[in-house]
């Protein structure tokens, strides 16, 4: 199975080739040459290749090196952008898209991001089914950017009008009636075309770019794409030395008990109450190496910390990500390199982060420490 993603990897590098800055395999001197060097053909061709940046105060402080991928730097302005392209092309490539066909997926956030962008640059249509309960801005947004946006009632998973079944039978209608290649359900949990783009992009960089001396991973699942896809990648080619941690922002003590996610968090993008078909080789093979359960609290206090420490606008799910580092940092000792991903920017999000309001109503206010509250600015 792991061939075979090389392979596909392969292939890739073949699309990417006009891009000396984006070329693989890798020379020492391609790390050190930024994305914004070379031409990509098109914006795909601009997901990925981005830096890794060396957090400063955190790794001073752990005496580790903490570094944290700057997903926020893609196109679309996260870490989705190279799920989307993966389950575009996957698509492509099983004939199930044809030119100015329909992609059909259920997000509320990221993925339809990425995916609008994706299929403007390829001349798809896009359709987005998402709760209702998602705000006006993200509806507004993924109808600026070319997408119809069809928000249905919030309901469980097991319910077939649930928002990813009903993007599914979308599809399904546009198919039967225009026939094969007319709509593809994405399908972004379980199509594992989504970790694979970690498999081969993500993970790969993260190699090159600590020069194989990277001694764990870890970050937060929402499809859990990006854990599985880096971790499989990086235990590959570790032969089993790099170790992996899945972060969540619930109490959770084992990473098999992940069915027993429950609860609300103040970060977006994460918490996922299922093993996606993106995690279960993870899940099956014991591959993961341990679960941190990080508080709304830390969270946010971290969103704070890397604003001022580090100059990094980020969302919430990155911080955690940040957190979570810095605690295996900690728990690994000093002289290690942990590696997380900084999914998003804050832009999204700055109405509630930076919002005294609904800190106040999410009881976070106190811990925001004090010379940090000047950067609480809206009321
Ligand atoms: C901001 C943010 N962080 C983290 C994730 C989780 O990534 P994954 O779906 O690969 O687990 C997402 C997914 O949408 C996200 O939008």
């Amino acid at each position: 199975m792991f061939r075979q993603s090389v392979r596909r990897f392969a292939t890739t590098t073949a699309r990417r080739a006009v891009a000396p800055a984006a070329a693989h395999p890798p020379t020492p001197r391609s790390i050190a040459i930024s994305k914004a060097q070379g031409i990509s053909r098109g914006l795909t061709e601009a997901i990925g290749n981005t830096p890794l940046i060396r957090l400063n105060k955190l790794s001073d402080q752990t005496k580790c090196e903490v570094l944290g991928k700057a997903e926020f730097m893609n196109p679309g302005g996260s870490i989705k952008d190279r799920a989307a392209h993966y389950v575009v092309l996957d698509a492509e490539e099983r004939g199930l898209l044809k030119p100015g066909g329909t992609v059909v997926e259920g997000t509320a956030g990221n993925t339809g991001i990425g995916l609008a962008h994706v299929c403007r640059s390829k001349g798809y249509k896009l359709v987005i089914y998402m709760p209702n309960t998602q705000s006006q801005g993200k509806i507004d947004l993924l109808r600026l950017l070319g997408a119809e946006v069809y928000p249905v009632p919030a309901v469980a998973f097991e319910n077939p009008e649930n928002y990813n079944h009903q993007a599914r039978r979308h599809a399904e209608r546009l198919t039967s009636g225009q026939g094969k290649g007319a709509a593809v359900w994405t399908n972004q949990f379980d199509n594992t075309a989504n970790r694979r783009a970690h498999v081969e992009t993500t993970g790969p960089e993260i190699w090159e770019q600590t020069a194989g001396k990277v001694d764990a991973f870890t970050c937060a699942t929402g499809t859990a794409g990006t854990l599985a896809g880096i971790t499989a990648y990086l235990k590959q080619v570790s032969e089993g030395r790099v170790k992996s941690f899945l972060a969540d922002p619930r109490d959770r003590s084992c990473t098999r008990q992940l069915k027993d996610r429950s609860g609300s968090s103040i970060t977006e993008g994460i918490g996922q109450g299922r093993i996606t078909d993106n995690l279960a080789p993870e899940m099956e093979s014991g591959s993961l190496d341990g679960s941190l359960n990080i508080s709304d609290e830390k969270s946010i206090e971290m969103v704070y910390r890397c604003l001022d420490e580090e100059g990094l606008y980020l969302g919430a799910s990155s911080a955690l990500n940040v957190v979570a580092a810095k605690e295996v940092a900690e728990k690994m000792g000093p002289g290690h390199t942990v590696v997380t991903v900084l999914c998003d920017g804050a832009y999204r999000y700055a109405d509630r982060l930076f919002s005294r309001k609904w800190l106040e109503s999410k009881n976070l206010l106190g811990a925001i420490p004090k010379h940090l509250e000047k950067y609480i600015v809206l009321p």
